[in-house]
């Protein structure tokens, strides 16, 4: 599992238990069935680069099919969580989203097709 873009903080382990959240099941992407292309692009992102902290809470981080943890997210607004994706974001609670996970190289495009894939898997 690649290590994800933290910068310096404790990224080496993936279960310290340092702002991890409890695990009920594991998330599986691969099965969840996608017909939009959007969607599917983005599962393949999500999976090469934000599963880092969104699939084990590294961070703090909301867990992805956490419909509790997402439903105030998603009240926000697609336009506003691609913005926090791919500048960055830090809410009450000072966690770090850092812009486009630490991963520079993503195209805006890709930032927001694994968000709308995070969010399909989260309502
Ligand atoms: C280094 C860890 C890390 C990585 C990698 C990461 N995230 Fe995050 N993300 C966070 C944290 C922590 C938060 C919670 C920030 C807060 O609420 O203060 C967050 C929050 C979010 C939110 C919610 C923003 C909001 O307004 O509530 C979205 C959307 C998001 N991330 C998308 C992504 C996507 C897409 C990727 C992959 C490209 C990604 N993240 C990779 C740590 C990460």
């Amino acid at each position: 599992m690649a290590l994800c873009g933290c910068g310096g903080e404790d990224s080496t382990s993936t279960h310290s238990g340092h702002g991890a959240k409890p695990k009920p099941a594991p998330f599986d992407a691969m099965s969840i069935e996608l017909t939009d292309a959007n969607l599917i692009e983005g599962r393949e992102v999500w999976l090469k680069t934000c599963t880092g902290c969104h699939k084990s809470g590294l961070g703090g981080a909301p867990l992805i099919a956490d419909k509790a943890e997402w439903a105030p997210r998603i009240a926000k607004g697609r336009e506003t969580l691609h913005d926090h994706a791919i500048n960055g974001f830090s809410g009450p609670l000072m966690l770090q989203m850092p812009p486009k996970g630490g991963y520079d190289y993503l195209t805006d495009e890709q930032v927001k097709a694994a968000v709308d894939f995070m969010v399909h898997a989260s309502r």
